[in-house]
């Protein structure tokens, strides 16, 4: 019989996770009440804040529609976060139903629920771990199983560098990866960005991001674009989520400020 660890999830349920604010304010209903007083500040007191998560959900999705649409069939979603209304292999089995994927976080929360929706057939894993740990990653069985290096990979760290400090090394860990993926494979990267607004509004999120999760930081344009290291980023190079390969559908429209606030880019492997 396995033990309840009681304190641990008590201690879970005391303190708001990233995860679990994200999801809130993308509209999702799996949380408890320190994510909702968390998710309700930035909607309550920052109005508008609420795109940074979903413009960096969009432009994640399009990523993945965009490595599908030039062959990729595995994705490594990195910091894969609370299952939405669509997800990555949602968007990759579109073109390739044979699709494989690996989900990774390090919130046991997340792991559970991805379990339960993600993890739809054999050809779909969720597993516990830290991105700033790849090696880890790299080494297990499902990555093992599922992910062939010989073969063009996506790898997505759809804003969860973000979470890493300078001292973890963010752009080791890309290029980790990078060293490993065959030619043409791709490597998406969201990320908080700091340097274009200035203002109140951009503070308050900062500083609210850092109390609520006692992490987050907040990079240039010009480091964000470092961390793709030798890859070839590709056009549009680091833009906002919002205007990063927009959708047909697309409204072209001034950003707020809180769409400045996170970017992204896609890089290839030679
Ligand atoms: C803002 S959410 C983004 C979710 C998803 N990648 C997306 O772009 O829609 C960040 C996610 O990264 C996870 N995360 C944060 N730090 C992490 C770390 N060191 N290792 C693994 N996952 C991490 C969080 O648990 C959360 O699910």
């Amino acid at each position: 019989m396995r033990d309840l660890n009681i304190d641990a999830m008590r201690a879970r349920q005391s303190r708001p996770s990233v995860a679990r604010v994200y999801s809130y304010v993308l509209g999702g209903r799996d949380n408890y009440g320190v994510d909702k007083e968390v998710g309700d500040f930035f909607m309550g007191d920052l109005p508008g804040s609420e795109l940074l998560a979903i413009t960096n959900r969009q432009a994640m999705l399009r990523a993945a529609r965009n490595m599908a649409n030039v062959g990729i069939k595995q994705i490594i979603d990195m910091g894969c976060g609370l299952p939405t209304d669509v997800n990555v292999h949602d968007e990759l089995r579109k073109v390739h139903p044979d699709a494989r994927v690996v989900y990774v976080d390090n919130d046991p929360f997340v792991v559970a629920h991805g379990r339960a929706l993600l993890a739809v057939d054999d050809n779909i894993a969720v597993f516990e771990a830290e991105v700033g740990d790849p090696a880890s990653i790299a080494g297990n069985p499902e990555v093992q199983r599922l992910i062939d290096f010989d073969q063009p990979v996506g790898i997505i760290f759809g804003a969860v560098l973000s979470f890493l400090e300078d001292k973890e090394d963010p752009a080791g860990v890309v290029r980790f990866w990078a060293e490993r993926l065959a030619p043409d494979s791709r490597v998406y990267i969201s990320h908080f960005r700091t340097g274009h607004t200035q203002n109140r509004e951009a503070a308050a999120t900062e500083r609210k991001i850092l109390e609520a999760f006692g992490r987050g930081t907040w990079r240039t344009d010009a480091e964000i674009e470092a961390m793709f290291g030798d890859l070839e980023l590709l056009p549009p190079g680091v833009q906002p989520c919002a205007e990063w390969q927009p959708d047909a559908s697309a409204v072209e429209h001034e950003l707020n400020d809180y769409e400045l606030l996170i970017v992204s880019g896609i890089a290839r492997k030679a």
